[in-house]
């Protein structure tokens, strides 16, 4: 049966480089036979202005009907004053949630022709291939209670939840460690065990679901540490597997160390291996509209797709390799321009990859 995506370009430079991955989509079904429908709906705060909602009940049902999702950013400085509970945010949110996408998948690799866009000396940072493995429905970003009280002195006091109940753990431990099982079979398991008790429970079913991967090497990290770890020396991780929290803060401390954080694709998965797939930057606002930013991480989210929930590998592969080649060709957008190399738009990027694919 043919595929469904739903296209969510969303706000910001959201809108510019998702135009560029549908370019590469296109090609695949017009040149390589690839039997997709594609579908567009608003999210975020361009479906707030729309609609008063930024995750509308239409964009909700075709969500749940689609087999995957292609999503660009969302947010903006516009949006920015609004209450917390229309905030294009929580359309984001509300779609991981609603669609139970527990499973995010980010990985961060070097490629070795940005090895100087990288902050770290290139010997620290080159042949870098981490995967982080972030729980995305649960804990802090979703526990009850929450919200903000007034006490009997008349002070406010802010509060949240980190909540985990053992299935929760062990479901993610078990993507990681299928997943490391195809890697370097290493996991890094991420927590705070020292001060919470919650993340104790998770240091303790990790360890248990450990036993049903007998080839998998588990590890135990606090988080402090392995913050400090990944920019010390980030070639000693595989996988890494932690809270959502804790993962959305490391995953971009992992971003960096390629360079550029344009560079770099997720995948969010259910059980079935439905899922929804974007770059892990935001939706830049000071530069959307721009035609300047970096299509690459929303292309590879496409190449993403096509391994996890689409089933085909070869394109997948097709498309990691016009990535390499037009990294190859010196093409570069600004966040990832150095001397040298011919400074592209989104557009030309975009069209370069297409080039390159055929
Ligand atoms: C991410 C983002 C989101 C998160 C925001 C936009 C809600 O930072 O995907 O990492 O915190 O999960
Ligand atoms: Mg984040």
């Amino acid at each position: 049966m043919v595929k469904k995506i739903l296209v969510l370009p969303g706000d910001g430079i959201g809108q510019e480089i998702v135009a560029e991955a549908v370019k590469v989509i296109d090609c695949l079904q017009a040149d390589f036979g690839l039997d997709v429908e594609m579908e567009h709906a608003l999210v975020g705060g361009t479906a707030y202005d729309d609609s008063g909602s930024p995750l509308p009940q239409s964009t909700l049902d075709l969500a749940r009907a689609a087999d995957a999702l292609l999503l660009g950013a969302v947010g903006g400085y516009k949006w920015e004053s609004l209450d917390i509970a229309v905030r294009p945010e929580k359309g984001l949110l509300g779609l991981r949630a609603e669609l139970e996408l527990f499973a995010n998948l980010r990985p961060a690799i070097l490629y070795p022709q940005l090895a100087d866009a990288s902050t770290l000396r290139s010997e620290v940072v080159s042949g870098l291939d981490i995967m982080i493995v972030r729980e995305l429905t649960g804990g802090i970003y979703f526990g009850q209670p929450r919200g903000v009280r007034t006490l009997d002195n008349g002070e406010k006091q802010g509060y949240n939840t980190l909540v985990y109940s053992e299935s929760e753990i062990r479901r993610i431990g078990k993507v990681a460690f299928d997943i490391a099982a195809k890697r370097d079979s290493r996991v890094c398991s991420v927590d705070k065990a020292n001060v919470l008790e919650c993340t104790e429970l998770w240091r303790e079913v990790m360890t248990e679901e450990a036993k049903a991967h007998p080839d998998i090497e588990l590890s135990h990290m606090y988080v402090d540490n392995a913050a400090m770890q990944l920019v010390r020396a980030p070639k000693q991780f595989d996988v890494m597997v932690t809270t959502n929290m804790f993962g959305d803060i490391l995953s971009d401390c992992a971003a960096m160390l390629t360079g550029s954080i344009g560079m770099l694709p997720s995948a969010s998965l259910d059980a079935n291996s439905k899922g929804m797939y974007e770059p892990i930057h935001g939706s830049a606002p000071d530069i959307a509209g721009q035609n300047i930013a970096n299509p690459l991480a929303t292309i590879l989210s496409v190449a993403m797709m096509l391994r996890y929930t689409l089933d085909e590998p070869a394109m997948a592969e097709r498309i990691e390799k016009a990535v390499n080649s037009v990294l190859d060709q010196k093409l570069r957008t600004a966040d990832i321009h150095s001397e040298g190399c011919r400074k592209v738009s989104t557009s030309e990027m975009g069209d370069a990859v297409v080039a390159a694919m055929r």
